[in-house]
């Protein structure tokens, strides 16, 4: 086990110092393109205007004889884009890959100085973040990176989840994780085909009549990703990391899509994958706060005063826990509007 003492050292001489606290800043879309793409590529930056993450793909969805493509046509992109205000990431290959080597030493060595943060998929264990971690350090001194490039697991492997805990406090760079729900249903032999969301199979059915055994049951379909996304946020908060839902794979589904991107939201992510521009507005409106949840926030925080004690709101109880929850719902509104003069407006701040 590495000291405490060392934990914030940087693990290659010349590497920059790790950070102590991940920077918070609108994250509520992870939008997926396709670098090899040359026709999405001609839109980013275009997308990166109303964009929180920019995300280039690497790995599953693009074809095998189209890797090489894909990581030059990222390091073309990063160079000739100023994405402003949006962030700029990468999801590399898989670690059991032949790909994922040179995906890091190209990417970072060429355009390190502009990436945000690597996307790892299908992490087993804390193990895998070392493996990066080091070598990122090592590319980094080696390029002169000036701030360290962040790492982002997904979650999406059984053994992923298991050891979720110790894969978030694996290294400082930790910035958040993601739910893959697909390699994750595929990885515990679930009995699903789809990408994320839910399925009709699983639900629960109201008891039968005691009256008339063949009157109607209803059900209620439940969600299969509840208990994952919970762990995740858990250990995600106890880390001062970022959690996030991952893809909706039915992009026509808007409906459903923005159910399960509130569920995540309201269970204590910050956003969600975009697979298509549908998405990006969808993830825009679900994880921005309500205008009428902001104003609430914003009146409990007034009237409480120095957040101690009880106070009575139009019949609701309030204390020390409310105003810590609306001054989450504030802070996110605040450094929204900071971006956003339209939702500044709207949430008058
Ligand atoms: C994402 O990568 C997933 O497998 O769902
Ligand atoms: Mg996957």
């Amino acid at each position: 086990m590495r000291s405490p003492k060392d934990f914030f050292e940087p693990l290659a001489i010349g590497a920059p110092q790790p950070v102590r606290e991940i920077p918070v800043r609108p994250s509520r879309m992870i939008h997926f393109f396709d670098p090899s793409n040359p026709k999405m590529a001609a839109k980013v930056p275009s997308i990166a205007k109303g964009c929180d993450i920019l995300l280039g793909n690497l790995e599953d969805a693009v074809q095998s004889d189209k890797k090489l493509a894909a990581r030059e046509g990222f390091i073309e992109i990063a160079k000739a884009t100023d994405f402003g205000d949006c962030q700029l990431w990468t999801r590399v290959n898989s670690l059991d890959s032949p790909w994922v080597l040179d995906d890091l030493i190209q990417i970072v060595t060429a355009v390190g100085n502009k990436l945000d943060v690597v996307m790892v998929p299908k992490v087993e264990g804390p193990e895998d973040i070392h493996y990066v971690d080091r070598l990122l350090a090592q590319l980094e001194a080696r390029a002169k990176v000036e701030r360290p490039i962040l790492v982002h697991a997904i979650l999406e492997t059984a053994s992923g989840v298991v050891n979720i805990e110790a894969i978030a406090g694996a290294s400082p760079r930790m910035q958040g994780m993601s739910l893959g729900p697909a390699d994750l249903a595929a990885s515990r032999r679930m009995k699903t085909t789809r990408v994320g969301g839910g399925h009709p199979g699983y639900l629960v059915r109201a008891d039968p009549s005691p009256n008339d055994a063949e009157a109607p049951r209803p059900t209620a379909q439940q969600d299969l990703w509840h208990y994952t996304i919970a762990r995740m946020v858990d250990a995600c908060a106890s880390h001062g990391i970022l959690p996030f839902y991952g893809p909706f794979g039915d992009i026509r589904d808007t409906l459903a899509c923005e159910d399960q991107f509130r569920n995540a939201f309201l269970l204590g992510c910050v956003g969600a994958w975009s697979l298509h521009p549908v998405q990006i507005e969808i993830a825009k409106k679900v994880f921005s706060p309500t205008v009428e949840d902001v104003v609430w926030a914003k009146r409990v925080i007034d009237e409480m005063g120095d957040g101690t004690g009880a106070v009575m709101i139009d019949g609701k109880m309030q204390d020390d826990a409310t105003v810590k929850q609306c001054r989450v719902m504030v802070g996110l509104a605040q450094m929204l509007a900071d971006r956003d003069p339209d939702l500044k407006k709207a949430y008058g701040l």
